[in-house]
């Protein structure tokens, strides 16, 4: 570990991966009742991606979305110092990070999930930065990964309708502070509505006989859609505001806004509030759905591949989901590090 010195971090390189099953909203309307119509006006989702068949899980697609980022740059897995998986669906309690960082051959990194549902991945950047920022680590890996199809009650229309499972990953660098790139955040957490949207665990009412112990199994996602609704239009432009105004920054310096991808109507409503132009919103949520912390990793390396981003735009980067959690990343994007 170096000694503590205030340096910048930067994004070098962006990968992503999605299942190659897709499920549009007619095959839906086969399993519950609920339509193609419905489902495209109240949330701009057309088809979602679900990792299918038998030992495939999050790690599978978190490998491939980070060897694509590796690959952009031609990094040795080897020179990666530590790796942060945000996930909320991980193939082992104990976490998922592990088997990744072997499966890549990252050998010298230390890994770990980060379990902060939907804000994962923006909560991972920033844990990235405090790492590159004191000087500790110099290459890490974010990877915000999903595959929430596993946790969805396939018979609950409230739900199923929206989730889809994907991986996106960054590679952050440590810099000369004057080259910094992730410029500031904003990150809150109010743990009194952690109801409306959880995976919670459900314990047998019935103890062990002898040790007085409920042990118990995780149940399907549940959602309160029109609370989290509500959270996520008043908050996250509060906290866009809050980490704009932290900056000297005004709305007008906003290039592009890049939100969590779960409803096009709440992308919409954010960027109203805002009173930023629909044209500066990145948006793939009718390909995917709600890919949870896969999903603003997946929309930033897609906008990066279809050659959107430019050299200096500011992206305003927001996360919000269960917890509930919520907070924005203030970019400056570099161009010399795409691809
Ligand atoms: O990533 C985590 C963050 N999650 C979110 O951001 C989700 C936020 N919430 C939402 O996106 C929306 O609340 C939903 C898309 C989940 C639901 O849209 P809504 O406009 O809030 O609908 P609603 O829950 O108020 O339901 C309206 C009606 C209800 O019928 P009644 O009570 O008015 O007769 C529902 O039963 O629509 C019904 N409904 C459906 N109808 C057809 C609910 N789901 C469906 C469905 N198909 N799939």
């Amino acid at each position: 570990m170096k000694s503590f010195m205030i340096q910048g971090s930067k994004i070098l390189a962006t990968g992503s991966a999605i299942p190659s099953t897709s499920l549009s909203n007619d095959q839906i309307s086969e399993i519950v009742q609920t339509s193609d119509e419905w489902i495209s006006t109240r949330t701009g989702i057309k088809e979602r991606r679900l990792l299918t068949g038998l030992n495939q899980s999050v790690i599978d697609l978190a490998i491939l979305a980070a060897n694509k980022a590796l690959d952009k740059i031609s990094m040795d897995p080897s020179n990666l110092d530590l790796i942060i998986l945000a996930t909320s669906s991980p193939n082992d309690l104990f976490g998922s990070a592990s088997q990744v960082q072997a499966k890549i051959g990252a050998l010298n990194a230390v890994a770990f999930d980060l379990t902060a549902a939907c804000s994962g991945f923006v909560l991972g950047l920033v844990t990235a930065s405090q790492f590159l920022r004191s000087g500790s680590y110099r290459n890490v890996l974010v990877i915000g990964a999903d595959v929430l199809s596993k946790w969805i009650d396939w018979s609950d229309r409230s739900t199923c309708i929206l989730f889809g499972d994907a991986a996106g990953a960054a590679i952050l660098q440590s810099c000369p502070i004057e080259d910094n790139a992730i410029l500031n955040f904003q990150l809150n957490t109010d743990g009194n509505y952690s109801d409306n949207l959880s995976i919670a665990y459900q314990e047998e009412i019935i103890p062990h006989p002898l040790l007085n112990l409920h042990q118990g199994s995780f149940k399907y996602i549940s959602m309160n859609g029109r609370e989290v609704y509500k959270f996520a239009v008043s908050q996250v432009p509060l906290s866009i505001l809050k980490c704009l105004n932290s900056l000297k920054m005004s709305i007008d310096d906003v290039d592009w806004l890049l939100l969590h991808q779960a409803n096009e109507r709440i992308l919409n409503a954010v960027a109203d509030k805002l009173c930023i132009s629909s044209s500066k919103i990145i948006t793939n949520l009718s390909k995917y759905g709600n890919t949870s912390a896969a999903s603003i990793p997946l929309a930033l390396d897609e906008a990066i591949e279809e050659n959107k981003i430019s050299n200096n735009d500011i992206i305003a980067v927001a996360g919000f989901g269960a917890g509930l959690t919520w907070g924005t990343i203030i970019i400056r994007w570099e161009s010399a590090i795409l691809k």
